[in-house]
């Protein structure tokens, strides 16, 4: 019987990869660039499902190509900002994601990034690196203690309430919330001794630190933007592990410039990898590449999501991750 043909648009773990080779008729991306447009057209006409993830630019023209084979598009990773959901659906594609797998990891990442701008980690290693550090001193780098601090999340998912848990129970930090329309289970709630705000001002004032966790898109977009900064504590952190576009970084760098807060730690970045320059001379903001769910366990974990979505789909199942 001939196998099913799947497009790969990324290079992914090689286990996950001999396992698509054994299942699948599939074409891999063995230089790792990402595709262009006319390339995941291309695929989208000559696969059964093409295998996408962040990096790829699934847009309306892309999706609304003639002669179409896919009926599936199985994205590797949680967040799907870069599909267009409303194009896909109007084309009855199938679009499935990875949650749950990278929560702990994607959590350990904001917490780092918490820990790295309050004890200004970022800072202390370029100073060893460049051979500039002359040893000890009383008043050398001194950062804020985050102990015992109000850690306030912008968003209350899985990787968000995962952060307040490290936080809470690990680092005694009070837990203030922020979401504008579901309601986390009241054991969640209880367990963490969070408070939930009435808005994203009440958090951002209250907040010693505050940590982005709402999906990315049109809707979010700027959400922390210069009015919101200014809400901010001088004393405060921002971090962001969501996506770069809910912070409007022309005004997050006027914020770290002019000390409306302290410090900032970002993994996600408007325009990847296209960061803004600024950012690079500024030594209050810790900057990592987009490392949220990047360890060896999730990454095999997020593939193999993805195998089973699109497994169920050609058992003729309703894969589990569907998101349309
Ligand atoms: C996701 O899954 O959305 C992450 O950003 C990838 O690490």
């Amino acid at each position: 019987m001939n196998k099913l043909k799947v497009v790969v648009t990324r290079r992914w773990p090689s286990e996950v990869e001999t396992q698509l080779k054994a299942l699948y008729d599939v074409q891999l991306n063995e230089s790792d660039v990402p595709l262009n447009a006319d390339q995941l057209k291309h695929a989208l006409q000559t696969a059964d499902a093409v295998l996408t993830t962040v990096t790829d630019a699934i847009t309306a023209d892309v999706l609304n190509v003639d002669n179409k084979r896919a009926k599936i598009i199985g994205q590797f990773g949680v967040g799907y900002n870069n599909i267009d959901i409303q194009a896909a659906k109007a084309q009855r594609l199938i679009v499935t994601n990875t949650p749950h797998v990278l929560t702990d990891c994607t959590a350990d990442i904001a917490m780092l990034l918490l820990l790295m701008s309050a004890r200004r980690a970022s800072e202390g290693e370029r100073l060893v690196r460049n051979g500039q550090w002359t040893g000890w001193s009383p008043t050398q780098l001194l950062g804020q203690k985050v102990t015992g601090k109000t850690l306030g999340l912008i968003g209350f998912g899985r990787i968000a309430q995962a952060m307040a848990k490290k936080a809470h129970h690990g680092f005694d930090m009070k837990i203030l919330f922020y979401v504008p329309s579901s309601t986390p289970e009241q054991h969640i709630i209880d367990d963490l001794q969070a408070t939930r705000c009435d808005s994203v001002e009440d958090l951002l004032a209250q907040s010693d630190f505050v940590s982005l966790h709402c999906p990315g898109g049109a809707a979010t977009k700027h959400l922390i933007n210069e009015a919101r900064l200014k809400l901010m504590r001088p004393t405060a952190h921002l971090i962001n592990t969501a996506r770069g576009d809910v912070v409007d970084s022309h005004a997050l760098i006027n914020a770290l410039k002019s000390g409306w807060i302290a410090g900032a730690g970002l993994d996600v970045y408007e325009n990847e990898p296209n960061l803004n320059p600024e950012f690079l001379s500024l030594n209050n903001v810790s900057l990592l590449p987009h490392l949220g769910s990047s360890t060896q366990e999730t990454r095999i974990a997020m593939g193999n999501r993805v195998l089973a979505n699109i497994g169920e789909f050609f058992a003729g199942h309703a894969p589990n991750d569907r998101v349309v």
